[in-house]
This record gives structure tokens, C-alpha cells and sequence, in this order.
């Protein structure tokens, strides 16, 4: 590099302590939106999650963006994103790990019962006949072979599980039945008992989990949503509950966040609730991504993981 780049975090100021010091320590000059002064000409990449509307057009130096995390809607939710920048988005074996993790102990919970045998030891009941049956009779459906999803389902595929997943294109992974395009994805819920979404926000899968998505699954299964809230119709996900099509629902992000106080979802009986944290990017792989990222923009070359800003993923 031939002068210092300099690069702007635009995140919560927890997270952005977390990455400006190990960025300056490699010798990248960051400095933190709404702590430190700055000169817009100066900046040359930014870091984010969700910028302020407008804010990565008025830098007239940006030659990159780095998203802090895998899915990329909160830059393209901002209509002035500057289009001719390309924007890299992070991907990662510990997201992958942390995202596979919180799939499989749902998968596992709803699987064994889980849930009934608690209520069973509260009322000291020696329940014997909720035994779980074989993993291979739980069919599990993955929304969103990306990155993520093709990771879980090797996972969920090697604990015995019957998987497969729907994506835009077909794919070839072993012991995983693949799924691909609009026309596949009624057969794809036909034989779902526990439907995983996993896809990027973008205009096509906005609202996807809805009541239509949902009467198409088999009576009584398990919703579990870790990718993001506006693929979601929430009066839907209420509905289908309370009328048994669905069995359960696993949210991890919502049509708002955090989730407000009035919303219906935090003490309905069958939804479980954590607060947008399936996995949280580790500051140091995504420290490395950032420095290497930078690196090759300065070689004039692309690096890996520039997201196709057309398709929105
Ligand atoms: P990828 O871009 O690697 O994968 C996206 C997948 O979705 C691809 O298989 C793609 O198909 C498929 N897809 C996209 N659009 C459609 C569509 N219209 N119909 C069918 N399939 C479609 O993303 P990742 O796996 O890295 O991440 C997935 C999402 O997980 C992120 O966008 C983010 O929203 C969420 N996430 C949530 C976290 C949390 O803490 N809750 C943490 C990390 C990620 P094809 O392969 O054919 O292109
Ligand atoms: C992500 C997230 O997209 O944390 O990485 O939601």
C-alpha cells in the first residue's frame, strides 16, 4: 500500500471498539462515525452493518465497503448505496459453526421432545412415551443452500436427519436431496417437518414465511427462522400456530428490532425467542477479511465474497 488507507466504522460504538483497535495495530487508519472527526474526501473503506441512509454516498473517496456481517440487506435497504462500490460481504467457518449450532439444539429439541419432557418433570410425570423417533423420519428443510444453509444441512445430514434444501440454482451435496426455483418449492414444504430459513432479504424472498408457505408444510410442524425478520409475516406465524399447522416457531429476528414490548410473540406459548444472536461475527476472522480485503483493492485486484449487488446477495 502506497499511502495509509483510511477507513470509517460506521456500527454501535461497542462493536466499532472492537474492530478499530486491531485495524489500527495492522496499520489501517480507522477512525469510528459519531466519535471521531473526519474529512469526508479522507475515507477510502467503510465497515458496517447498517450505515445511516445516505451516508456511503456523501464519502466521494470510497473504493469499498465491507459488511461486518454475512447478510448484506441492511446496505441495499439504503436506496443511495453508491452502486459502483463493490461491497464484500463477511463469510466465515465460526459464523458457519455459531449459525449450525443454534439450527441443530431447535432441530434437537423439537426432534426429542424435548419440550414435553420438561413440562413432564415439572409435574414429576415419568413420561416414557414421548420417545424420540429415528432422526431419519424427521425430514428437515433447508430455505437457502447458501454458504450457511449448505453447512447445516452436512451437519443435521450427519446426525442422521433427513435433509434437504431449496435454492435458486440445483445443487449436488451429498445425502442432500436439492431443491431448486420456484416450481420445486411446494414439493420442497410437502415433505418439511422442520422448515429452517436461512436465505438473504432481498425483493424475492421478502415475506416468504407467510400463511400460504405454511399450509403447504404438513400439519404440525417446526418454523425455525435465523436468517432475517422480513422474511417473515408475524400475524401469519400467530395464526398458523394457533391453528396447529404450525407446531412451534423458532425466531431469532423479527419484522422489528429489538422486538417491541407490545408485540404478541414474546409469551405466546409455542414461539421461542432470542434476540437476533444465532451467531454474532468474531472480531478477529472478520479483522483479517477486512486487512486482506484492503489489500487487494490497493493491488487492484477484486478479493473474494464482493456480493452481485444486481441479485442482492
Ligand atoms: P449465501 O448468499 O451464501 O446463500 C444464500 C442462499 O439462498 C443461496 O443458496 C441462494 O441460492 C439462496 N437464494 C437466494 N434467493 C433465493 C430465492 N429467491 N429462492 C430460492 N433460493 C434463494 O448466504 P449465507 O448462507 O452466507 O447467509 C444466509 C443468510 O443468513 C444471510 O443473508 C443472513 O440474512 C442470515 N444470517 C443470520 C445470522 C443471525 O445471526 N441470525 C448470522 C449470519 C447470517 P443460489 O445458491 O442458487 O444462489
Ligand atoms: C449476519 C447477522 O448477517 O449477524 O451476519 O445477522
Amino acid at each position: 500500500m502506497t499511502s495509509r488507507p483510511t477507513l470509517l466504522i460506521a456500527a454501535p460504538a461497542y462493536w466499532a471498539s472492537l474492530w478499530a483497535d486491531p485495524l489500527a495495530e495492522k496499520g489501517i487508519a480507522a477512525l469510528v462515525h459519531g466519535r471521531d472527526a473526519f474529512k469526508r474526501e479522507e475515507i477510502h473503506y467503510a465497515l458496517s452493518f447498517r450505515p445511516p441512509t445516505g451516508l456511503l454516498k456523501s464519502l466521494p473517496n470510497l473504493k469499498a465497503v465491507f459488511s461486518l456481517g454475512a447478510g448484506v440487506d441492511g446496505f441495499l435497504a439504503d436506496k443511495d448505496y453508491p452502486r459502483n462500490v463493490p461491497l464484500v460481504r463477511f463469510v466465515d467457518d465460526t459464523l458457519s459453526l455459531e449459525m449450525a449450532s443454534y439450527v441443530i439444539l431447535h432441530v434437537l429439541i423439537f426432534h426429542r421432545n424435548q419440550r414435553a419432557l420438561d413440562d413432564a418433570q415439572r409435574r414429576r410425570v415419568w413420561l416414557q412415551s414421548k420417545l424420540p423417533r429415528a432422526a431419519s423420519e424427521t425430514r428437515i428443510g433447508i430455505m437457502g443452500l447458501g454458504v450457511i444453509g449448505s453447512f447445516c444441512a452436512e451437519r443435521l445430514r450427519d446426525l442422521g436427519f433427513s435433509v434437504a434444501g431449496w435454492s435458486s440454482s440445483r445443487k449436488q451435496i451429498r445425502g442432500i436431496e436439492s431443491f431448486a426455483g420456484e416450481s420445486a418449492f411446494t414439493p420442497f414444504l410437502a415433505r418439511t417437518d422442520i422448515l429452517v430459513c436461512l436465505l438473504p432479504l432481498t425483493e424475492a424472498t421478502t415475506g416468504i414465511l407467510n400463511a400460504k408457505t405454511f399450509a403447504r408444510l404438513p400439519r404440525g410442524s417446526l418454523l425455525i427462522n435465523a436468517a432475517r425478520g422480513g422474511h417473515q409475516i408475524e400475524n401469519d406465524i400467530v395464526a398458523a400456530l394457533d391453528a396447529g399447522q404450525l407446531a412451534g416457531a423458532v425466531l431469532d429476528v423479527f419484522e422489528t428490532e429489538p422486538l417491541p414490548q407490545a408485540s404478541p410473540l414474546w409469551l405466546h406459548p409455542k414461539i421461542t425467542i432470542t434476540p437476533h444472536i444465532a451467531a454474532i461475527s468474531d472480531p478477529l476472522p472478520s479483522v483479517r477479511m477486512v486487512i486482506e480485503g484492503i489489500r487487494a483493492f490497493e493491488r487492484g485486484e477484486r478479493p473474494e465474497h464482493v456480493v452481485d449487488l444486481d441479485r442482492g446477495y
